[in-house]
């Protein structure tokens, strides 16, 4: 059956998160680098530096899927890392991924939805997030979710897909996004990701509408996260956000 990708259906409950992304953990990794023109991995260390900035023991990664940036962000700061995800189907394949790379004792993944972790307030000295906020019904209440679990002083960073600022380079996402993505997905991934190729440039579209980058911000600040820093990257297709817990 054809999954429904219609913009408007994809914060309504995690199960359409778990569907899209039930399909793709075999591929995931490659196919992220590829069909993000090998921006995905040039983002994720952006972010990753955000957080080692701090010099963690224990963090914590929202969204991690397949644990490439748990396993990224332990091998750069040293610490701990614990990763959630809704997704069983991404788990296994992070476990797999994990157990390979002989992180079993550094990085511990668990099933759990962003909008509600489950641990106590203040538990972790950096949290890291990824591709999250498409998919929450609510993300202002998911964001103080996110900024409860950190202590004070410690980083909270954010890697997303963005809308590019300039008509000219907007042009060009859209063809990319709405032409070329869903066939590359098609070709290189099958179904599945056809249905994720076509499902993400309105959905990318649809929720900067909803959710402006400065609207944004203000639901980090308003979280109780200062310092917020926002870098464009990849001609404004990609962005990092970084901030602290207030409160030290
Ligand atoms: C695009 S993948 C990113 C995976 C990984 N962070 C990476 O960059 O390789 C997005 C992930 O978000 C997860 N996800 C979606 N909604 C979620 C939620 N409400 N809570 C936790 N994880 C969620 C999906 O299951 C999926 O694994």
């Amino acid at each position: 059956m054809a999954l429904d990708t219609t913009p408007g259906t994809t914060a309504r409950d995690n199960r359409f998160a778990r569907r899209l992304f039930s399909p793709l953990p075999d591929r995931y990794d490659r196919l992220a680098e590829w069909l993000s023109l090998g921006q995905n991995g040039r983002w994720r260390r952006e972010m990753v530096g955000r957080i080692a900035a701090c010099a963690p023991e224990l963090v914590l990664d929202v969204a991690t899927g397949t644990a490439g940036v748990a396993l990224d962000t332990a091998a750069r700061t040293g610490a701990r890392v614990v990763g959630v995800d809704v997704s069983e189907d991404m788990l296994r394949t992070g476990r797999a991924r994990v157990g390979a790379a002989g992180a079993d004792d550094v990085v511990q993944l668990v099933l759990g939805r962003g909008e509600q972790l489950p641990f106590p307030d203040a538990t972790f000295d950096a949290l890291g997030f990824t591709y999250l906020l498409r998919y929450v019904e609510d993300p202002a209440a998911t964001v103080r979710e996110l900024a409860r679990v950190v202590r004070p002083g410690g980083v909270v960073a954010n890697l997303e897909f963005l809308v590019p600022r300039s008509a000219f380079w907007r042009f060009w996402w859209w063809g990319y996004t709405r032409l070329v993505l869903p066939v590359a997905g098609a070709v290189t991934g099958g179904r599945g990701w056809f249905d994720v190729g076509r499902f993400l440039g309105p959905n990318i579209s649809a929720h900067y509408r909803r959710f402006p980058l400065e609207w944004t911000v203000r639901a980090w600040e308003e979280a109780g996260i200062t310092d917020v820093g926002v870098r464009r990257m990849s001609l404004g297709g990609g962005l990092v956000m970084w901030g602290r817990r207030a409160g030290a």
